[in-house]
Formats: C-alpha cells, structure tokens, sequence
C-alpha cells in the first residue's frame, strides 16, 4: 500500500531539474500583454488629479485603466466587498493600486508606471493601536469576547499575580514564487485563467463578477504554488481580476506577476498583535484565572481579519486547561496593507500570548517551566498517553470533570503528557538545563538559553460550511488514474498524499496514478487549501470516489465469476475473485467491455462540527493537532546576537500519510516560526510606507540559520476521530513550535538579572539587546 510511505515529494525531480512549470513559465501566445499597477504614495486621503497622459505615451503601452474603465464590479475583497481592485477616488494605503497599465513587456509596463502624476489631498493616517483607538476605526462594531467562569474574581483571589504587555510583529509570507496570473480569452466570452492562487474557486468567482458573466464562463486552472503560506488565499485575486479584465479589454493573452518589492508592498501580511495579559496563579504553578486583551492590526480592508482574529481567541488556551478565562479581541482598522491568512491564521497569535504567560509565571515562582505547562496540562483521555505521575496533573477521575476549552470545546484527544515526556527524555532536557545554568556562571559574556513549548492546534475551518471537498476520478481502459481534487499544491505534498490514498485505493502502484492541476471545471465549488485541512478534506473526497468505482469493477466481475462482490480482492496491481486473478489493467479493461461507468466523483464534509462565533461556543474543531519542542540558544550579550544551537522536535501526524513530507513541514514550520518570533521585522515609517520591502531589509532564515542540530520526530500515534487513514493535518501546527526559540532567548536574557525579561517579538539581535540592558543587573 502507498499510504504511510516515506515516499519523495511528486515534484522534486521537477523542483530540482529547475522544470516544474510555474504560472510565469507557462509558454504564452505570441502577442501576450503584461500588466503592472500604478500605486499610490500616501497613506490616506483623495486624489484630485490623476494624470496619465504620460503613461500612455510611453514605449510599448498598449491600454491604461482606471477604475471608471472597469466594466462591472470593481472589488477584489473575499466577502466584505471593501476592496476596490483600483482605488475609488479614496486612498488607504501606500501601495494601493490605482491604474493599471497593459504593455508588450513586463519591463514595459513598470517603466511607464512611473511616469504618472498624481496629486492628492493627504489625511492624517492611522498606523498605529493608539491612532485607531482614539479615532474608533475598527472591523466590528466592538471587541469579540470570549468568557469562560470569572476570569477577573479568579485572578483577584490568586496567591500570585502576574501582569504584563507585549507587542507582536506581523511576518511577510515570503513565498519564493511571487503572485502571478495570466488569462487566456476563448471564444463567446469566455475566459481562462492560470493563477498561483490557493483558492481557485475564490478567482473564478471575482474573475467572474468582474466580467460580468457566469461563473461558469470562466475556468481556473492551478498546477501548483511555489509557496502561499496563506498569502495566496485571497492576495492573488487583485492580479486575475486585472487581467482578466485587460484580456477582455484587448482581446488579448493577459499576463501580471508582482516584482518583489511590489508584492511586499501591495499585499498584506500576517497580523500584529498587541497583548495584555493578567493571570492568577497558585503557589503550585497552577492557573486560576487569565484576562487577555488583543489587539490586532488588521489593514484597511477587512479580507480575512475576522476569522484570524477568532482563531487567535480559539487558542489562547493552547496546551492548558484554564478555569477562568476571558478573552477581549479588537480587529482594528488602519491604512497599511490589509493584513491576511497566515500559516496558523491567528492562532499562533493566540498562541504567543499564554505561553508568554506561562514563561513569565514560572521565572516569578521560580518553578521550571516545563514542570509549571505540565501542572497545567488538559487531562489525557482515559486510555491515552499516561500522565506523568510527579507533575500531578489534572485528570479526568481527579475532581476536573471538564476538560473544556474557553469556547466549550471537550478535549478529547489530549496528546501532551506523553508526547512531553518523551520529548524530555530524547532531548536531555534536565540535564541540558542543567548544563546551560552551570554554562552561564562560568561565562559573563556569551549567555545560553533553553525553553520548551508545547503546541495543541484546532483542525477545521472555523466556518463551518467551509469544511468540504470533492474530487473527480477516471479509471482509464488500460487501468491508468487521473486523479481530480479541489486542493492546490503549494509545496506541502498535498498531491503526493492524495495520490498515495488513490494508489492504496485501488492497490495499484503510484505510477500508475496521474496527479493533475486543480481546475474549477473539474471540480467546483471548493474551498481555499488552507486550515491545514487539504489532506483531511481531499484524501476523503478522493477516497470516495475510488471506492466508488472499485465497488462498481468489484460488483461486475463478482458478476462474471458467480462470486460474492465481498470476495473481489484489490492489491499489488491486481483483482482477485476466487480463483481468478487479473491484472488492474485488465479489470479496468473488462469494467469498459461491460460498459461499466469508470469515472466517479467523491464528496466530503467533516463530521461532528459547529460553532457560534458571535457568541464563542461549540465545537470548531474536528479533533487537535499536538506537538512539543525545546530549542536551546546562545546570545552574545554584548551585541545581543544569537544562534539557535539545537532544536528537539516530536510532532503529533496521527497515522502520518508520508512520514517524509510531514517531516518537511515540521522543519519548515518550525523555522518559519522562530524567524517570524526573532530576525524576521517588518518596518513601517511614519508616512505609513514600508521600509522593510526586499529581502536585502527584511531577514527571514537562511539556511545557515537553521538549527545546528534539529531533531525532528514524529509521534507514533494515530487520530483518534475518523480520519483519512487516521492521520492528522500537519501544514500549520509545526509553525508554533517555533515558539520555543523566542522563549529560549528570554531565558538566556533572564540569565543576566533578576527581572523578566519582558521581551517584544520579533526579538531581534535589538530587541535582545535591549532586553539585556531593560533587565540586566549582572552586565
Ligand atoms: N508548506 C509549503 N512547502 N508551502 C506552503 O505554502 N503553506 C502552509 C502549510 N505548509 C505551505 C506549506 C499553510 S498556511 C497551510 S494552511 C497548509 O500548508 C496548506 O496545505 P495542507 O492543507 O495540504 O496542509
Ligand atoms: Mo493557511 S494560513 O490556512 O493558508
């Protein structure tokens, strides 16, 4: 069987070879347009001129448009309809589009661009919490708040209290692979579109609006994404609206990628949040009450701010088991770019925010942290992984009779007192803390930290109606696949997996199974490859159809054979029915001559799920996701540089579909973690403009920065809910365990003096060295 298999990503040798086609290495017809977008300069205000003239003389400019030349709706927004594709009149960001120019080459297009002039009336922007505060400029119409027992009465009656505010810097998705679409006219009025989108179904439907037609005049076709991260659920729209529209226009092939610089300035990132937190703790280390105030900054549009915003409130728990809790999230409005979906959609936020708590509770009791987390641990689930008996955690026969989340949630699956445990003991942990605190007496210059944090992820889109997939199958005559779904493939090895569920389906070998680009005509109405739920909601779908036809090819040749359908056999490339054996090919090759339907259609929704955002109560979430790390840092107090010297990892894939692939997204997570927690700043001045829009001002990881020693395991578990083959989503829940890295450093901070170390993230070598200096007394 395929599945379980540590088999290579589909694509590598295509990766590798440099011939995997991307959107802009798809050959075009000859006289194809290229596009590029005028932006503005300003923050906020009105344009009183916009002149053009210029623009349209310059070499190769075929076609100049502004908004009063788009023919129909001039929105590109994912539901709020707050998000012109051209601006109105009105300007919210630096970066907003405002024309659009359609030239014979992309150079073409961007050398005019600049000769614009447009002129403005400025208005005061608002860039910062305090900006939108006074002025009340926010998505809802007040703070979300999510309440659990008495946070406050819990807090006040607590041995220790502790207080604090910190701020959290958003990230650039940084895919290598900038957002990109060409659209191709046919014939009547219709339209094709190649996007690096995550949610085709999403381009079709604005493509659609935009040109007035039907949806089903327009055909969206993605082969793959070098890399979303979230930043192509709804930031590609803009550019297959655009050219969709030019191609109309002009009749012609229509093509847009954003240089770097203008994809870091005109699309949006992940969300800064600011959080405020007080708790109460006991002498023992355990939570009585915590109060968390969120603000997010959310851009000028509202794309998806709301559901991020949700879903950082849906894990401020994480790990832990809080009986008193409230949660207050504002979803400010502010003219920067509109801040989208991001590898962990908020909940990393979310996430940040209690573990900051915990690290902080356990430097003023001067408890270990990892043993203050497992005090406050869920329970396991009778049965599952065994609590560790001395850090006398709750559990379900112990008096805790609920094991409830703040929004209601029972936690079912808890996977963390095995999981920790175990990571413990691979990692060293006691003796390596050890190691590092004997380290830092002897050494007053280079100081080491160390910090665990666990990771618990809530798997399903938070809407409901979202949580479906569908898939299309043909079995061909000479028993060749050509598989079907609405997943995009964006580097994660969606397509391999899903292969992988097609092959053991029919227990054929991979080969024989063609993995083909997701098309909207194919299958329709899907939902964005997001949630991490790609494998979950597909390989479901997937599996349907398959069975769908091996029951029909089981039931014909147990016809045949006078034999029970039961006893038709699917494996090693071949069918059995009694006595008979035949090779696939030759199955799929009797199923035709018995005019047999070999093509199928599979259907999704996830079981068990709903949810009440207004009031933050119900089940969102399907099952969880688990994982623990502990990384180990060394800082030069001095300059207040680090390295991140090791990093133990143990991730939770249930019954991993691809060892392999899940063990790539946990490295990957893991490092695009820490790098939004520690080098990766983005930098916005007091005009509102981006200062930080190229890779040589903003610093994700390299590869050198990756741990020096990264060991990374998966746990040998299985979903405990029906999943497909019991394996779990693993796109996001790694990202969080970068966590641990941020909390390493503020332990090799708290090394220099008695106070905490309160550090801001990202903790930049300036950050770090701040804190040093803020809280040091030793240096
Ligand atoms: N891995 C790679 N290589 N490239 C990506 O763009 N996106 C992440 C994650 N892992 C991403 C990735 C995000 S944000 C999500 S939601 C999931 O993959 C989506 O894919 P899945 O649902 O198939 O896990
Ligand atoms: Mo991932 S942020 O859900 O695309």
């Amino acid at each position: 069987m395929s599945v379980a298999k540590p088999l290579p990503h589909d694509a590598a040798p295509l990766h590798v070879a440099g011939t995997a086609r991307y959107v802009d290495d798809i050959p075009t017809p000859r006289d194809t347009l290229h596009l590029a977008f005028g932006l503005s300069t300003i923050a906020k205000g009105r344009i009183t001129a916009m002149n053009l003239e210029e623009v349209k003389r310059a070499p190769g400019v075929v076609r100049v448009m502004v908004a009063d030349d788009l023919p129909f709706a001039n929105d590109v927004s994912p539901s709020a309809h707050d998000e012109p594709l051209l601006s109105d009149g009105t300007v919210h960001y630096v970066g907003q589009p405002l024309f659009v120019v359609v030239a014979t080459s992309h150079l073409a297009a961007r050398k005019a661009v600049r000769r614009a002039r447009i002129d403005y009336a400025e208005e005061p922007a608002i860039l910062t919490i305090e900006q939108a505060l006074a002025a009340d400029s926010r998505f809802e119409d007040g703070p979300r708040i999510y309440e659990k027992g008495d946070a406050e009465a819990a807090i006040a009656g607590a041995a220790h209290v502790i207080e604090g505010t910190f701020e959290l810097g958003g990230q650039e998705h940084f895919y290598l692979e900038g957002q990109a679409a060409l659209a191709l006219p046919g014939e009547g009025g219709d339209m094709l579109v190649h996007s690096s989108t995550q949610h085709p179904t999403e381009i079709q439907h604005k493509v659609a609006e935009a040109l007035g037609v039907p949806m089903h005049a327009v055909r969206v076709e993605t082969r793959r994404m070098g890399g979303g991260f979230g930043g192509k659920e709804s930031q590609g729209n803009a550019l297959a609206v655009a050219c969709a529209v030019a191609a109309r226009a002009t009749g012609r092939a229509c093509k847009m990628r954003y240089d770097r610089d203008d994809d870091m300035v005109i699309t949006g990132k992940r969300h800064a949040f600011r959080i405020a937190y007080r708790a109460g703790f006991d002498t023992e280390g355990r939570i009585q009450g915590v109060s968390f105030l969120h603000h997010a900054i959310c851009g000028w549009a509202q794309d998806l701010s709301l559901p991020v915003a949700d879903r950082a409130m849906l894990h401020a728990d994480n790990a832990y088991l809080l009986p008193n809790a409230r949660i207050e999230s504002h979803r400010l409005k502010t003219n920067t770019q509109s801040a989208t979906a991001y590898r962990g959609f908020g909940g990393p936020q979310g996430m940040v925010g209690i573990e900051r708590v915990m690290d902080h509770a356990a430097h003023v009791l001067g408890i270990d942290p990892v043993e203050l987390r497992q005090r406050n641990y869920y329970a396991a689930p009778e049965g599952g992984s065994a609590p560790r008996p001395s850090a006398s955690p709750r559990s379900i026969s112990s008096g805790m009779k609920e094991n409830t989340t703040p929004y209601g949630q029972v936690v079912e699956d808890f996977e963390l007192h095995g999981m920790t445990e175990a990571l413990l003991a691979s990692s060293d942990y006691a003796a390596r803390k050890a190691a590092v605190a004997a380290w830092n007496a002897a050494n007053p210059i280079v100081k080491r930290g160390i910090a665990f944090s666990p990771v618990k992820f809530g798997i399903s889109f938070t809407l409901t109606h979202l949580n479906q997939a569908g898939a299309l199958v043909h079995v061909y005559q000479d028993g060749s696949v050509h598989l079907n779904h609405g997943g995009t493939e964006m580097g994660q090895g969606l397509f391999q997996k899903v292969a992988q569920v097609a092959a053991s389906r029919f227990g054929i070998p991979l080969e024989m199974v063609k993995i083909t680009a997701t098309d909207t005509a194919k299958v329709p109405n899907t939902s964005a490859t997001a949630a991490s739920s790609g494998s979950d909601l597909n390989g479901m779908a997937v599996k349907a159809a398959c069975d769908t036809i091996r029951d029909r090819m089981a039931a014909s040749l147990a016809e045949r054979h006078q034999a029970e359908v039961a006893s038709v056999r699917f494996g090693n490339g071949q069918v059995e029915v009694g006595e008979a054996r035949y090779s696939f090919a030759e199955a799929a090759a009797l199923a035709y001559q018995g005019r047999i339907s070999l093509s199928a259609t599979g259907f999704y929704k996830t079981p068990k799920i709903e949810w009440d955002r207004i009031q933050g109560r119900g089940r969102p979430f399907y099952y969880f996701a688990y994982g623990a790390s502990v990384t180990e840092v060394a800082v030069d107090t001095l300059t207040g540089e680090y390295r991140i010297l090791r990093a133990d990892i143990l991730h939770d894939a249930g019954a991993s579909l691809n060892p392999d692939l899940d063990i790539g997204q946990v490295e990957g997570g893991y490092v695009q973690g820490a790098g939004w927690l520690t080098t990766e700043e983005l930098v916005w001045d007091d005009h509102g403009r981006l200062r930080t829009h190229a890779p040589s001002t903003y610093k994700i990881p390299a590869c050198s920065d990756r741990p020096e020693v990264f060991n990374v395991a998966l746990w040998d578990g299985q979903n405990r809910e029906d999943t497909i083959y019991r394996s779990k989503a693993v796109g996001e829940p790694p990202f969080m365990l970068g966590i641990s890295a941020w909390l390493a450093l503020s332990d090799a901070v708290a090394s220099c003096g008695d106070a905490y170390p309160a550090l801001n993230a990202p903790a930049t070598a300036e950050e770090v060295w701040k804190g040093i200096r803020r809280h040091g007394d030793g240096i």
